[in-house]
């Protein structure tokens, strides 16, 4: 057994990881580039169009897109390839629909409330997509007339249950792994409300049907509250990744 073949092994070895790093980012780059694609003709089609009904659908879409371009450029800047820095995320997330919308004249204040958490691509995907709903609601929605006001954006990890951990225990006895984390997101702004007659289910209109299914997606919970405006309060934990090919 002769120890410089297996000193060259492990060069090779180390050499092939590095070079599918630069792949992965790679390919994160390019998709961030075609998805800004997407989002920018989007753009363009919303420009060109006189209709204001089908020209807000358009600029939804854009922003819809834009969210998971932003993901991606996430990725590719983080040094855990797998993993989505989300307190970062949210952040340029809300900054950037914020920038885009055409009501942002200093009557909203946007605040956070973030503690670092890393998400995979499962998670932080359709919780990408739920935050673009809620943020661009609360923007749209929440302040006509330049009504001033605060939409906070919080997430926190939650305290383990012991509930959760000693039913987990009653099915697999043998199972000894911790219960996964579980954070809160929420996003609450001090505007004017929903409207009085507002129930989910009579809901014409595709954004807050969209979050409840992303929520259910995540296999979380979104549950809404009323009381000095609208708060829109997520509790979910990372989904478990599963091999699509
Ligand atoms: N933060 C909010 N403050 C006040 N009203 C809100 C808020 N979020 C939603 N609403 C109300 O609930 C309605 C439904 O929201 P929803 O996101 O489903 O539709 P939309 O924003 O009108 O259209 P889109 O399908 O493009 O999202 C809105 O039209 C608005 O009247
Ligand atoms: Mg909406």
């Amino acid at each position: 057994f002769d120890i410089s073949d297996r000193k060259q092994a492990e060069a090779r070895l180390q050499q092939s990881l590095r070079d599918k790093e630069v792949l992965l980012k790679e390919v994160h780059h390019r998709v961030k580039n075609n998805l800004q694609v997407i989002s920018a003709l989007f753009s363009l089609q919303a420009e060109s169009i006189q209709d204001l009904k089908v020209k807000s659908v358009l600029q939804d879409s854009e922003n819809r897109v834009r969210s998971m371009a932003l993901i991606h450029e996430t990725l590719y800047r983080s040094t855990n390839l797998g993993q989505v820095n989300f307190s970062q995320y949210i952040y340029r997330l809300a900054n950037s629909i914020f920038m885009a919308s055409s009501t942002h004249y200093g009557h909203i204040q946007l605040n956070y409330d973030l503690v670092p958490v890393s998400l995979n691509l499962e998670t932080a995907v359709p919780c990408g997509l739920l935050l673009n709903e809620l943020i661009t609601n609360a923007i749209k929605h929440a302040f006509p007339n330049r009504r001033v006001g605060e939409i906070l954006i919080s997430l926190k990890q939650l305290p383990d249950s012991l509930e959760l951990a000693t039913s987990e225990l009653a099915i697999t006895p043998a199972q000894t792994r911790p219960p996964k984390p579980r954070y809160e997101l929420k996003i609450r702004d001090d505007g004017i409300g929903l409207p009085s007659n507002f129930a989910i289910e009579n809901l014409q209109s595709l954004g807050l049907k969209v979050a409840y299914d992303l929520a259910l997606q995540l296999r979380g919970t979104l549950d809404l509250k009323t009381q000095g405006g609208t708060e829109f309060r997520l509790v979910f934990s990372e989904l478990t990744y599963s091999k699509r090919l």
